[in-house]
């Protein structure tokens, strides 16, 4: 795939890192978890809001630091100058990377749920966070049961001309090659599509308490 990426501005040359004073190790000893991201990557309606919502509340309540970051949410603020365009979806997600990247960095369990529809720029992201902080999920939904959802009527548009560069109708999804997990969410419930993400983090021991997440109950 041809992609025009902006450059990034050089670094300024009388610009000086300021590094903090309290370390990684130190938050993530108070916070009793690592930080890291769970990058939840999928066509639009597959489940990645909802996955990430459930997920951030469970981890919420067990005692964990965790947020989200939500692409409809971040393309109503810092990149609410970005449309669609490759070039502009590349750039929100090299934004959005960045500031995950700060989360983890400061012992955050960061939830970002965004389309990220080409591999280049998961990769991207993946490239410049440590070993382990990221960690792709790919909310697997067929395309015709997205379409069946169509939790936003946006598909509705999409297919009627009236929304342009439409993942899975008229723009391409490149599903990931080699997720560390994968969340078929048009065979499971929610519940068991977040427990799918959970059983995930725990075996590789990224949660507070293993313990805890056995007696968790989910809302359907
Ligand atoms: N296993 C599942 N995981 C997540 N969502 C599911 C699942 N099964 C059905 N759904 C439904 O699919 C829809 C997904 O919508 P949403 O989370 O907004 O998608 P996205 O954020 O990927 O665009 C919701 O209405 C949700 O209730
Ligand atoms: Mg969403």
């Amino acid at each position: 795939m041809q992609l025009k990426i902006k450059k990034p501005a050089p670094v300024e040359k009388n610009v000086f890192w300021s590094p903090s004073r309290v370390s990684r190790a130190e938050r993530e000893k108070r916070n009793k978890h690592r930080g890291c991201i769970i990058w939840l990557t999928g066509l639009s309606g597959s489940g990645k809001s909802t996955i990430a919502r459930e997920l951030e509340r469970i981890l919420f309540t067990q005692g964990h630091r965790v947020m989200v970051l939500d692409g409809d949410n971040v393309r109503q603020g810092i990149n609410a100058d970005l449309g669609f365009s490759q070039e502009d979806r590349a750039e929100n997600i090299r934004r959005i990377g960045e500031v995950s990247k700060l989360f983890a960095e400061n012992g955050m369990i960061t939830i970002s749920a965004f389309i990220s529809p080409y591999t280049r720029d998961r990769d991207r992201v993946r490239g410049i966070v440590r070993e382990g902080d990221f960690i792709e999920a790919y909310i697997k939904c067929s395309l015709e049961e997205c379409e069946r959802r169509d939790t936003k009527g946006l598909y509705e548009k999409a297919k009627a001309g009236i929304i342009k560069n439409f993942t899975g109708i008229s723009d391409p999804y490149e599903p990931p090659g080699n997720p560390e997990i994968v969340v078929p969410t048009d065979k499971q419930t929610v519940a068991e599509s977040v427990q799918t993400v959970i059983e995930y983090l725990e075996r590789h021991n990224y949660l507070r308490c293993r313990q805890r997440n056995k007696h968790l109950t989910l809302k359907q």
